[in-house]
């Protein structure tokens, strides 16, 4: 019998896995890793008050969760100075990019991003019949101006910009976001994507103007937090834009677990404050081995660097060793930034794998 008919866009989507998971690799390798240092989790674990909210709340698992999200989303509301309806949760940066397409893009719109930008928002688009224009990173980071003209010159209805970006660690302070925001053509939403927001020095954010409907920021807890595999992100934006989201987001897609240990999370400052001086220590270790290898690394604002290999090859080589050799790490995958091999900031033990790993892909592979 006969598959019925398939929608015109998901026929026309290719075959493809956007993140082969270190699971899958494992299983194929058939032995587990020894460091995870690929994924940019944050390997320094959950806030013990999180874990004690989330054993608390598995046992109130029969129950659903506040489709509401009431108290997570207060709490976030008064930890970024602003109210309640200006706060929406989902499972993840990754489902909220997808209910902010949906909800701005017409199939056969037109929407702009980096070229080898973070893979999700591409992902929506297409499966939902956009088209993306991109445009090319400069010196390793995202090009503002290029964007702001791009999304111009094609009428995008949607910009999306990580800043910090993902993969090449590059960041710009308010002002430059500013000027950005400023030259956005009429009718068109910027998604501000701050997962690695955590990880910036705080005078350099742009402030909370939540009365601009034409920005929707993203964040998460899947970075600083730890909580990646509990899936919880959040926008904050426009409240008008927050009740139009209510008509199409998963209303239980943030479980209760997840609430509970990402509230939690939120109150315990001192466990953020630990992770952050961690990861800016495994930072500059990083750096360091960078410069005693002879293999530039990429200034960095997140809890991840870039080695630059100077060729897709290397890079490949390099990477494959990596992982024969027990290291998670992951590489992207179009030009000019497939030279480079993204290594997440891994724990003193992670670290030393790492480093003694990458001495013995470079003294194996070719240079
Ligand atoms: C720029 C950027 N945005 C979003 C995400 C995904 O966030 P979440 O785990 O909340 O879906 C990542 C994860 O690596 C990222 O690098």
């Amino acid at each position: 019998m006969a598959i019925p008919p398939y929608t015109d866009i998901i026929k026309n989507l290719p075959a493809m896995v956007p993140f082969v998971g270190p699971e899958t690799i494992e299983r194929n390798q058939g032995k587990a890793f020894l460091a995870r240092i690929g994924a940019n989790e944050s390997v320094f674990g959950i806030s013990p008050l999180a874990r004690t909210a989330m054993a608390d709340a598995a046992c109130e698992s029969w129950m659903y969760c506040d489709p509401e999200g009431y108290d997570l989303r207060l709490a976030l509301a008064k930890a970024n100075g602003v109210e309640i309806e200006n706060v929406m949760l989902g499972a993840g940066i990754d489902d909220i990019l997808g209910v902010i397409v949906r909800t701005f893009m017409n199939p056969g719109d037109t929407v702009v991003a980096s070229y080898g930008s973070y893979p999700t928002f591409a992902y929506h688009v297409h499966g939902f019949g956009g088209v993306l224009k991109t445009v090319p990173y400069r010196n390793d980071a995202n090009d503002l101006q290029a964007l702001a003209d791009a999304a111009s010159e094609h009428g995008a209805k949607i910009l999306f910009l990580a800043n910090p970006d993902n993969p090449t660690g590059s960041y710009y302070p308010r002002e430059d976001i500013e000027d950005l925001i400023a030259r956005l053509p009429d009718g068109c939403l910027f998604i501000f994507d701050e997962a690695y927001l955590d990880f910036v020095p705080e005078g350099s954010v742009v402030p909370m103007v939540c009365d601009d409907p034409r920005i929707v920021r993203v964040r998460t807890f899947s970075k600083a937090h730890g909580m990646a595999g509990a899936r919880v992100g959040y926008a904050i934006t426009h409240p008008e834009i927050v009740q139009t989201f209510n008509r199409i987001r998963l209303h239980f897609g943030v479980n209760r677990m997840a609430q509970e240990g990402a509230l939690a999370s939120l109150g315990d400052k001192k466990f953020i404050e630990d992770v952050i001086r961690k990861v800016n220590e495994g930072r500059l270790e990083y750096e360091s081995l960078g410069r005693e290898l002879g293999i530039p690394t990429l200034p960095s604002r997140t809890n991840f660097v870039s080695f630059d290999l100077s060729t897709k090859e290397r890079a490949v080589g390099v990477m494959t060793s990596l992982i024969e050799q027990g290291v998670f790490v992951r590489m992207p995958g179009v030009p000019p930034l497939d030279r480079l091999v993204r290594i997440t900031i891994g724990t003193e033990r992670d670290r030393a794998l790492f480093a003694e790993a990458l001495r013995g892909a470079l003294s194996s592979g070719p240079d």
